[in-house]
This record gives structure tokens, sequence and C-alpha cells, in this order.
């Protein structure tokens, strides 16, 4: 992704410092934000300085590597193996955090070698895993564009774009390969997404970078403009994909894909196979992420004088309910967009993209 010009990653390691894009101040501020240790990366996963399933499977991996880097050797394994625990335990819903921090224990932490190996494979794992995010993402893209038509209007929620992950991004990947590969002419609707305002602030954001024409809708627009025919495609993301197709993704992409089954209009999930958790049955075992309430109750934003600060919005007495996400079921879903191809959304078509097949 470029940025005023310049190209860069949303995550990535120089030494032993994690730098990131520091999410919470766009789209008035880009700012890059230093990591340099375990409290501070979880800090900023859980504050969402980086946020985004495949960004958040990027901090974890780096996050577990520079743990490495940093620990002593006398007690080098139980350091390693509780800064593990300890980046498992700050967001729930996202599968890739999980993928990664797994595939670190179970592949490479061995107490029977030496520390200075397994700084060095942590370290290559965690390089391993952001390349593929991104090459995967790309890929995603590739095979998104081909039911991008000309002229289309496209319709996402939340953030799936660039920022969500390391390169390219999940949802909006099709759309960037369709206008700047492809050179064809699309239009998005930016669903709001209320409370945390991802497609406001980010999506939107990025789709001022990449000059691609588009409306920020509050998140009660979107089943109107569906029913009057001005939206042919919803792409959206996903945090974690179960085994039969169900899919949880950012709170109000249920209502989405809902209306837009009602009205005829094909809804794709895109999500590189990291995000897919063979061991969850249905939707209904993905652990749904309740956040702070301060998050409704209150808006963040630039005023007037060019001054960042937060408001209040409701009733000093009231309470807020903050879910983050939901589960569309599988049924609402035509395809999956996959860095191997596009497949159903069942059981059948999550077996074969874990098989390593592909339609594309
Ligand atoms: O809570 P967030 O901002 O980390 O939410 C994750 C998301 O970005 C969305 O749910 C997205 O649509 C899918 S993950 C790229």
């Amino acid at each position: 992704m470029k940025v005023n010009n310049k190209h860069y990653r949303t995550i990535w390691m120089e030494g032993e410092t994690i730098r990131i894009i520091n999410q919470p101040l766009l789209p008035h501020k880009f700012e890059i934000l230093n990591i340099n240790n375990l409290e501070e990366l979880k800090r900023a996963i859980n504050d969402m300085q980086i946020r985004g399933a495949g960004a958040i499977g990027a901090a974890a991996g780096y996050g577990l590597a520079q743990a490495a880097l940093k620990a002593k050797d006398e007690n080098f394994f139980e350091t390693v193996i509780s800064a593990a625990d300890e980046i498992k335990h700050t967001r729930p819903t996202a599968q890739n955090l999980f993928t990664i921090i797994n595939r670190m224990l179970s592949g490479i932490i061995d107490k029977e070698q030496n520390p200075g190996d397994t700084r060095k494979a942590l370290k290559a794992e965690a390089e391993r895993y952001a390349d593929y995010d991104a090459n995967a993402c790309k890929m995603i893209g590739k095979f998104g564009a081909e039911l991008i038509k000309d002229g289309a209007k496209v319709s996402t929620h939340c953030n799936a774009g660039w920022l969500a992950f390391v390169d390219w991004g999940s949802a909006l990947s099709p759309v960037y390969y369709a206008v700047n590969e492809q050179k064809k002419n699309v239009f998005v609707y930016v669903d709001e997404t209320r409370p945390r305002c991802q497609g406001s602030r980010l999506t939107a954001w990025e789709l001022v970078q990449e000059k691609i024409p588009h409306a920020i809708i509050a998140d009660n627009v979107t089943g109107a403009l569906m029913w009057k025919g001005e939206i042919d495609l919803v792409i959206v993301g996903a945090d974690r994909i179960a085994a039969n197709g169900d899919v949880a993704n950012k709170i109000g992409t249920y209502s989405s894909a809902v209306v837009a089954k009602e009205n005829g209009i094909p809804f794709y999930v895109a999500a590189p196979s990291s995000t897919i958790d063979p061991d969850c049955e249905s939707g209904g075992s993905i652990p749904i992420e309740e956040r702070n309430q301060d998050e409704t109750l209150y808006m963040f934003g630039m005023d007037d004088k060019g001054d960042l600060s937060r408001v209040r919005i409701s009733p000093a007495e009231s309470s807020a309910l903050n879910l983050g996400f939901d589960v569309t079921p599988a049924e609402y879903i035509k395809g999956i967009i996959t860095e191997k191809g596009i497949f159903p959304a069942s059981k059948e078509g999550i077996s074969t993209i874990l098989r390593g097949n592909h339609n594309g």
C-alpha cells in the first residue's frame, strides 16, 4: 500500500523494534508507533492501535518473536511460553492470532533446542507469516476482482482493507485489483461501522489514498440502498470462519447479509485461509468479544480548530452494550474468496480450502 506515494506495510520489524501504523489517529494524523516490549504490544492490540484480523495475527507473531529476542537464556522457555499465553489473551475473536501463535508454539518451541536457534526460528516464522498474509491478500484481490463488473457499486462493512492486514487487505483487495490492475470503474459504499467507525475512519482514508470514488453511509442506510438497487455486490472480511462456513465479522455484518439476500444481491466474504478455525464446528462456538462500553458512549475526532478530542454523546446516566462481532450463517454467503480461489461457504467448501485444492 502507498501512503503519500511511499510504500508501507501496516506492521514490520526493525532489529528488536516492532513498528506499526498507529490506527486510532487516522484519518487525521499518519504516525508510526514503535513497540518495544510485550506490555506495549498487548496494549497496541487491546487498544486497537493495530487492528483487523490479519494485522493482529502479524502483531502476535512479531510480538512473540520480540519476546524471544529479549528473553534471558536462564529462563528462556518459561518467558516465551508465558508471553504466548499473554498474547493469546489480548483479543478473542480473530482466528489469525491463534493460527500464528499455535504454529509457533507447536512447530518451533522445543525445550530440547537452544535459545539462540529458537530466537532465530521464531523471528523467521513471524516474517514468513507477514509475507504469507500480504501475498494471500494479493491473491484474494486477483480472484475477487473477477466478481466485479466495470461500473459496479460495491458495499463493504468495517475495514478489511490494507490497514487490517499486512498489505492489500481482504474485502478491499478485489476492489484495488479491479481498479488498479484491470482499470475498471468501481464505486464503494462504505458503512460507517459504529461504534469504532472503522469504515468512516479507515476504509474511507484508504480509498482516498487509492483515489477510488466512494461514499460513507451510516450503517442504517445500507438496507435502503440495497432495496433501491444501488448496490451490485457486497464484499466483507472475516475475523473467524467456522468449519461449516459460518463467519464472524464486525458487528452489523449479519444485518447486511440478510438484507442482501432478501434483495438478491450477492454477498461474499474475503479472507485468507489463516482465518479458518477447523476446530470451531459452527458460528455458535466462535467467541464474540464484548468491548468497553465507552466506545459506544463517546466519540473521538477532530474539532474545527484541528484539535483531537473525545466527547460524550449519550446521557451521563446511560450505559451501553458493545458487542464487537456477529455471526453470519453460511446460508447468506454466496462464496468465500481466499488466496486459493472462491469456494462455497459450506463444510465441503471449507475442507477443500484446508486441503489446499482450489477452483481459481
Ligand atoms: O475489531 P477490529 O477492528 O479488529 O475488527 C476486525 C475487522 O477489521 C473486521 O471485522 C473486518 O471486517 C474483518 S478482519 C480484517
